[in-house]
């Protein structure tokens, strides 16, 4: 094999000036002529607390065999973090949850760097990990695949379909008062039958299949579930796949470019994604030098439409995907329709275009999880950039079009994630209203909790198309509903929404994207004169040193720009 597979690893294993590494080397067992082969590092975010991420360390054993199969390469496991959204318990766990995406692409970029090696395999599972992965991908640019820990099976109760949502939707009925104390239990009990990631169009599986469509992963590695013995085929076809790529010497850089960015929110758009893909993408964007904006995720979705009925607001699971032909038949099908760029490069070393020449075609006929272009769910895209005097930089809305384009009501003020449960729980949460969750932007929250608690709670008590939801923070890729988030500048930082006041009028008109809080300029001038910024709730550790990095989400909520 030529020294040139090897470029960076040879620096250790070749020169003579570096003993120790060699050394060290041999003491975990390589030989002689191992130190020749190029190596690969194999990132792995498994851990047994949660099911996103409790098999990605039995998956990273299965993608070492494969790498080491044809005794050319050596893959060498390494462990990075997983934050588990579902297990954070709201706003004081959940802090920690985006800063996490940032956690992992420093510890991938600093071990590959730091140890040199030649390639990356990223063994992802959950929300974070992957747009994390993604980003030390291409911060590094050297030959990488992502392997997705793929989704995770539903779970059965009384003849119903479960996932995490439906645990979470649980406790809103409980307020309610509609579900019993042992079905509650039966639905907990119940809802996750194994290893996965949370099964609906959530923000993992999001993730996963735009990153596919990106050209990052192998086809079908979004849409194999988690058990599936295809997935374990995936880990194994994963060393020819490397070596390949090292051989055309085929590097993010390559492949991550405007328009795979373009393919990847697609794939968003038509499948329904969630609206935290808008921040991974302008992240990722960043982090591999392309300029991309709001504006120009908004373009994308005004001329894609949302074409399939997975849940939150569908459906059907990502599972179900599997017998229609997956991610790779719905590619296809926006390929035909002029909707992807056929020629952008993928990881199998082949074109878009030529990975889904032999990919079976959606049947209009005989499948309901995807419909036809002219039959959409929505004829543009269910994620709209909203404007106005409460975002002046931008928001982000989820928009099926179910719930209706325009809400109007009166402000109920949450200065936590926390109060709307005990104000649901106090039945003070009154249909006509938006309630407006606040300091729960990236450096307020900080970390800019997911709002998963409530707005399932809210569904769950029955207020889902009674009331808006908007905040600074995010929403959960489970998240349904007449929701935005991303509300910018955040409320720590002065923006508009510090300055709402309970039964203040605000309107959401998803048709003109304007976000409108119904107070004169003089007023807010007023408000804004007595405003004083709240102390952060963090000055060390993790979260401090995330309030003074963190950009705004407007900007991808990266840290590591000036
Ligand atoms: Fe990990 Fe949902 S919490 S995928």
């Amino acid at each position: 094999m030529s020294n040139e597979l090897n470029k960076y690893s040879k620096t250790l294993t070749q020169e003579v000036t570096n003993p120790a590494a060699q050394a060290m080397l041999y003491g975990i067992g390589l030989k002689e002529s191992d130190l020749k082969k190029p190596q690969i590092g194999i990132a792995s975010t498994g851990y047994e607390g949660n099911p996103c991420n409790m098999h990605l360390n039995g998956l990273s054993v299965y993608v070492k065999q494969g790498v080491q199969a044809s005794g050319e390469l050596v893959g060498l496991i390494f462990n990075t973090i997983g934050v588990s959204d579902g297990m954070t318990n709201g706003n004081d766990g959940m802090r920690y949850s985006l800063p996490s995406r940032d956690l992992i692409a420093d510890s991938i970029e600093s071990v590959v760097a730091a140890q040199w090696y030649d390639g990356l395999v990223a063994v992802v599972g959950c929300d974070k990990n992957m747009p994390g992965a993604i980003m030390a991908m291409a911060r590094l640019d050297r030959p990488a695949i992502m392997v997705y820990g793929g989704t995770i099976r539903s779970g059965h109760y009384k003849g119903q379909s479960l996932d995490i949502v439906s645990a979470f939707e649980a406790l809103g009925k409980k307020f309610a008062g509609n579900i019993s104390d042992e079905d509650f239990k039966g639905v907990i009990q119940n809802s996750i039958p194994g290893p996965g990631a949370c099964g609906g169009m959530y923000t993992a599986n999001t993730m996963s299949s735009s990153i596919e469509a990106m050209g990052l992963s192998l086809p079908f590695s979004s849409t194999y579930p988690a058990t599936h013995e295809g997935k374990q085929e995936e880990c194994k076809k994963i060393g020819a796949a490397m070596k390949n790529l090292l051989e055309m010497d085929l590097t993010p850089s390559k492949i991550i470019t405007r328009k795979s960015l373009e393919n990847a929110l697609t794939v968003v758009m038509a499948l329904g994604g969630s609206t935290n893909a808008a921040l991974h993408y302008l992240a990722i964007a960043r982090a591999a030098g392309i300029p991309l904006t709001l504006d120009d995720i908004q373009k994308i979705s005004d001329r894609v439409p949302f074409i399939a009925d997975l849940k939150p607001s569908g459906k059907y699971f990502m599972e179900d995907m599997l017998s229609i032909g997956g991610v790779p038949a719905v590619m296809k099908y926006l390929l035909k329709e002029g909707l992807l760029h056929g020629d952008c490069l993928t990881v199998t070393g082949k074109t878009v275009a030529e990975n889904l020449e032999n990919e079976k075609d959606l049947d209009f006929e005989a499948q309901k999880i995807v419909f036809p272009l002219s039959k959409p769910i929505k004829s543009s895209g269910h994620i709209q950039i909203l404007y106005g005097n409460l975002a002046p930089t931008g928001a982000v809305a989820k928009i099926t079009g179910k719930e209706g384009l325009h809400f109007h009501g009166t402000a109920k003020i949450c200065e936590h994630e926390s109060e709307i449960i005990s104000a649901l729980a106090n039945g003070e949460i009154k249909p006509g209203q938006v309630v407006v969750i606040r300091n729960a932007g990236p450096k307020g929250g900080p970390g800019m909790s997911e709002m998963l608690k409530p707005t399932s709670a809210v569904m769950g008590a029955g207020l889902g198309d009674k009331i808006a939801l908007i905040t600074d923070g995010r929403f959960s890729g489970g998240t349904h509903g007449f929701v935005v988030g991303h509300i910018t500048p955040e409320a720590f930082e002065g923006g508009p929404i510090a300055l709402v006041k309970d039964g203040d009028e605000i309107t959401i008109d998803a048709t003109t994207r304007e976000l409108t809080l119904h107070v004169s300029d003089e007023e807010l001038a007023t408000r804004k004169a007595a405003w004083v910024q709240p102390a952060p709730r963090f000055t060390k550790g993790v979260l401090g040193k995330y309030i003074r990095n963190v950009k705004s989400a407007s900007e991808g909520c990266v840290t590591d720009e000036a």
